[in-house]
């Protein structure tokens, strides 16, 4: 996948400064840099919150929660510190867009960090990043440092009298802990499992004190708006859904990346003109619109809109914007495989369902594509999974279990072509044969 790509239905906001050098925090100034935190700072709480709301912005790390909303759950007062916590944990597969703004924009990260901790009135936050990301931890740690030598971050932040830190915090690897509770056991130095929810984090969060968390993508996304105004984010987007979307297109295309485009944008549309459709004459065949826990739709679900609401209503999820595109050579049974084998790795193992039920999804998929698989079995498949959903402790039960069970459903055939030890029709190749690492 190249590393920039671009389209001219492109609308660029939260990718406005890629391949700019803003890195640099002298080009950060050059481009608007810290204008907007100096705005905020004029602002006022309230005001603040109430802009982010108006702009209609919702949550980029897959639940589509209102920002501005949220803000307004932490309480005015509170006895414990308050934070704001910046989620780079990012390991939805096929999902890679928070890498591209933690890599050409880190400042912007820290500035929206800067804004929400103005809006719910906490003196530090906390930019997690997860471990395989080490290099762009390095280009935050710098970033943070310059900020700190411009004296924008510290005490009395740009003469205003507000103290502000911000530290980066670098994950162990694993993808649980960008489950936001999670992520606050493992930023409290404990094991990265799910904590107990009520009371939310947003009255009860890291170290007991109230919590704002937001996606990387979310909180750069919060200087445009104070600059912008909430009215123009709203309107780039469609009613309910402002602003503009990161895709990360990959999968079968002609042109994979990172495209920047309206909420809203039609999903057809965007496989076959913005990524510049399917190569070698092959037919669309699925497409996960929103990373790997996200339900597939067929090729002929994909004339929808690319929003929260409209993919909720097409049976779907908007998630966290990883768009995988299957021509017809792919083999579902594999694709719903390699899905259950990362799932089950990812496991946390505190709750049963989870912990028993994507190994024996794995194992029973596994089985089932090297031609040992019995009819009962594709019964069996959808029945557990349908078992795990909302029975879990946290989502990640569920994540394995949605595209697992739009899979049976809507690609039944191919499983029952896999029956009686037939090979499998599309001569694909097991991933236990594909990744001998993970056998
Ligand atoms: C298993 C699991 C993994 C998650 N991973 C991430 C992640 O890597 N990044 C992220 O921003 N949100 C992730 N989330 C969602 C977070 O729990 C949380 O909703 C999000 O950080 C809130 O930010 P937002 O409102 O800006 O989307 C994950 C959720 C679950 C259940
Ligand atoms: S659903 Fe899975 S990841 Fe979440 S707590 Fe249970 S075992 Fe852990």
């Amino acid at each position: 996948m190249p590393d920039l790509v671009s389209h001219p239905d492109e609308v660029r906001v939260v990718s406005r400064r890629f391949g700019k050098g803003a890195t640099s925090l002298d080009h950060y100034l050059e481009l608007d840099g810290y204008k907007a935190v100096q705005k905020a700072l004029g602002m006022g709480p309230d005001a603040i919150v109430n802009e982010v709301k108006n702009s209609n912005l919702r949550g980029r790390g897959g639940a589509g929660f209102s920002t501005g909303m949220k803000w307004s759950f932490v309480p005015k007062q509170s006895a414990k510190p308050k934070y704001v916590l910046c989620n780079g944990d990012e390991s939805e597969p096929g999902t890679c867009k928070d890498r591209l703004i933690l890599e050409h924009d880190p400042h912007s990260v820290i500035e929206g960090v800067m804004i929400a901790a103005l809006a719910v009135g906490a003196h530090t936050g906390y930019i997690y990043i997860r471990g395989e990301y080490r290099y762009l931890s390095i280009i935050m740690q710098k970033a943070i440092a310059d900020a700190y030598g411009r004296g924008f971050l510290g005490k009395n932040i740009f003469g205003s009298g507000y103290d502000l830190d911000v530290h980066w915090h670098g994950g162990a690897g694993a993808y649980e802990v960008g489950e936001e509770s999670a992520l606050m056991e493992s930023l409290e130095g404990k094991r990265g499992i799910p904590r107990i929810r009520p009371p939310f984090p947003a009255v009860v969060g890291l170290w007991g004190g109230p919590t704002v968390i937001n996606n990387v993508e979310t909180l750069a996304s919060v200087p445009h708006i104070i600059l912008g105004g909430s009215q123009w984010f709203a309107d780039l987007g469609t009613p309910k859904n402002g602003g503009t979307r990161l895709f990360c297109m990959s999968g079968h295309l002609e042109r994979p990346g990172v495209y920047e485009l309206p909420m809203g944008y039609n999903l057809k549309k965007m496989i076959s003109d913005v990524a510049g459709g399917i190569p070698n004459g092959r037919k669309l065949k699925a497409v996960t619109p929103g990373g790997s826990s996200t339900p597939v739709l067929t090729a002929d679900e994909c004339d929808v809109g690319m929003d929260f609401d409209q993919l909720m209503k097409a049976g779907s999820m908007l998630g966290s914007g990883g768009v995988v595109v299957l021509d017809d050579s792919t083999c579902m049974v594999t694709y719903a495989q390699r899905i259950m084998y990362f799932y089950q790795h990812e496991s946390c193992g505190w709750c049963i369902p989870c912990r028993e039920g994507t190994d024996w999804l794995k194992k029973t998929l596994t089985r089932f594509h090297a031609g040992g698989g019995v009819e009962k079995d594709i019964d069996n498949i959808q029945y557990l999974s349908e078992n795990m959903l909302g029975r879990t402790f946290c989502p990640l039960g569920d994540a394995a279990a949605m595209p697992t069970i739009s899979i049976v459903k809507k690609f039944r055939k191919e499983f029952e072509d896999h029956l009686e030890g037939r090979p499998c029709p599309f001569e694909s190749k097991g991933v236990v044969e594909q990744l001998p690492v993970l056998a």
